[in-house]
């Protein structure tokens, strides 16, 4: 389950990334904008503010955050990116910090392009820190005999479902786009008390919360406290520094028709 209201807790840092993935988007006259793994909506609304005449639409797997983007007044609909499937009019899909979860994803983005229409831009931002401290440690520690057969059920995601950016770049372009593809890493700079814990508890350990009752949910976060202090170290005044990678990729479909390989 997803708690919008944990996920807005660092609702400055997830957003700068989605601001930079549209930044990168051409579209002047949209017709309609997709929204796909919307969460709360917040950022969902800045796309109305860009493309003011464009039918701005959200959709969101999680009932919590359609709930919580339709109290927006966001056109907000609950239904999974695996079954979602362009409108013929669909200008501009973005996906920000939604497909990490999706496996297969890379297949989704490849029909996407082949469905949208000539010249429509399809923009993709995931996060690239599986391989980091936070996640490695929570490996461990699910990996430990304390926690191995209480958490037996619990899938963690491959550090390789993410490609690089150029992989991004090698399968849309290959699909018939223009792809446009970078990373950055933010030093982010967290406060208040296991910052990086309460970073991960709004995204990586939901799957863990949803499998443990509520002690041994807090014995789990007391267990994942210092492994995270010690790879993220408060500094002197208090903050934590918590660098964290991001992926994008930005594709326009052939302006010859979706999914040929003429541009
Ligand atoms: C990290 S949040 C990102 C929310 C928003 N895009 C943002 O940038 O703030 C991930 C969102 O993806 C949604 N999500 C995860 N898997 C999904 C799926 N298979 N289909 C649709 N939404 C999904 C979750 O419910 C959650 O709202």
């Amino acid at each position: 389950m997803w708690d919008p209201s944990k996920y807005l807790a660092f609702a400055d840092h997830r957003g700068r990334p989605f601001h930079e993935l549209v930044n990168r988007i051409g579209a002047t006259t949209p017709r309609r904008v997709v929204d796909l793994g919307c969460g709360p909506g917040n950022l969902t609304e800045t796309l109305g503010s860009r493309w003011p005449d464009a039918t701005i639409e959200a959709f969101d797997s999680s009932p919590e955050m359609v709930e919580a983007a339709r109290e927006r007044g966001i056109d907000a609909y609950l239904a999974d990116v695996n079954t979602w499937q362009p409108k013929p009019d669909t200008d501009v899909v973005v996906t920000n910090a939604v497909l990490q979860w999706v496996p297969g994803h890379q297949d989704l983005m490849r029909a996407w392009v082949e469905q949208l229409p000539a010249g429509a831009w399809l923009a993709v931002q995931v996060p690239g820190n599986l391989a980091a401290p936070s996640h490695q440690s929570i490996r461990d520690l699910v990996a430990t005999p304390a926690w191995r057969s209480v958490l037996s059920d619990v899938r963690l995601r491959a550090e390789d479902v993410i490609l690089t950016p150029q992989g991004y770049a090698d399968l849309l372009t290959d699909a018939g786009c223009v792809a446009d593809a970078w990373e950055t890493t933010y030093i982010q700079q967290l406060t208040g008390p296991d910052p990086v814990l309460e970073w991960v508890t709004g995204t990586a350990l939901r799957p863990i919360r949803a499998s443990l009752d509520d002690a041994d949910w807090q014995r789990f976060r007391a267990d994942l406290a210092a492994p995270l202090r010690a790879a993220y170290p408060a500094r002197a005044d208090g903050t934590t520094w918590f660098p964290f990678r991001r992926v994008f990729v930005v594709a326009r479909t052939s302006s010859n028709g979706a999914g040929t390989s003429s541009n």
